[in-house]
């Protein structure tokens, strides 16, 4: 039977990862979250001393590194590795190579119904024929007192107008740069996530529902 997709779009901290979350659970999912794979590629590069300049290098280390896992890691939400993973997502063939991946994932036998995709390319770009796709708006103070109150409750440190700073630099370099930037894919559903969680899945329960 054939699998369905389910894609999810926005901008930092805009509630993807929750919402892409609650909908596999609910209807027997697998999760790929394409930011993490940003994430792990830029904690090698960190981790390796990797100068973010030398292209040869990091291409050399992306081709001995092409198995990642899906799995999360409390050690890769820090805003540092957050910053690195918006610098190296500008350079397209870092792009293509979690692009590829994503793919592979898919294609990979599961007892799941199917996927459910979150980041910032993935209707437009990455499976453009998904069965239902999603574009997840939240308005830049929302995301930051969201954000921050994650980090506060995990132990990490953080300071309120750094946040709002930072979610700003991110949207700015998501929004304008050259490969992939962040869109509202053709065909997606704009969903309001700026009122309660209960609200938000309510109007995605009804999109589902429909499919
Ligand atoms: O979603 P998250 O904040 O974990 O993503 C980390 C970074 O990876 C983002 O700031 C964004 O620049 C980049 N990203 C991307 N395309 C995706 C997912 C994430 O450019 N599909």
């Amino acid at each position: 039977m054939k699998k369905i997709i389910i894609t999810i779009d926005g901008p930092a901290a805009s509630g993807k990862g929750r919402i892409a979350k609650y909908i596999a659970k609910k209807y027997n999912l697998t999760h790929i979250d394409s930011g993490l794979l940003y994430r792990k590629i830029a904690k090698l590069l960190i981790d390796n001393k990797i100068n973010l300049k030398n292209i040869n290098h990091i291409k050399k280390l992306l081709n001995k590194n092409n198995n990642f896992t899906l799995r999360n890691n409390r050690d890769l939400r820090n805003e540092h590795i957050g910053k690195v993973s918006s610098i190296i997502a500008k350079m397209n063939f870092v792009r293509k190579h979690v692009n590829k991946q994503q793919i592979l994932y898919t294609k990979q036998k599961t007892e799941k119904t199917g996927f459910v995709i979150d980041g910032r390319d993935i209707g437009s770009v990455v499976f453009k024929n998904a069965d239902l796709k999603l574009y997840i708006e939240a308005n830049e103070k929302n995301r930051a007192k969201r954000r921050h109150k994650q980090l506060i409750d995990s132990g990490e440190r953080s300071i309120y107008p750094e946040i709002l700073k930072d979610i700003k630099l991110r949207d700015k370099k998501d929004i304008k740069r050259k490969n992939s930037p962040l869109i509202v894919p053709k065909g997606a559903f704009i969903i309001d996530n700026n009122g309660s969680f209960k609200d938000t899945v309510s109007q995605i329960n009804k999109l589902i529902k429909n499919l």
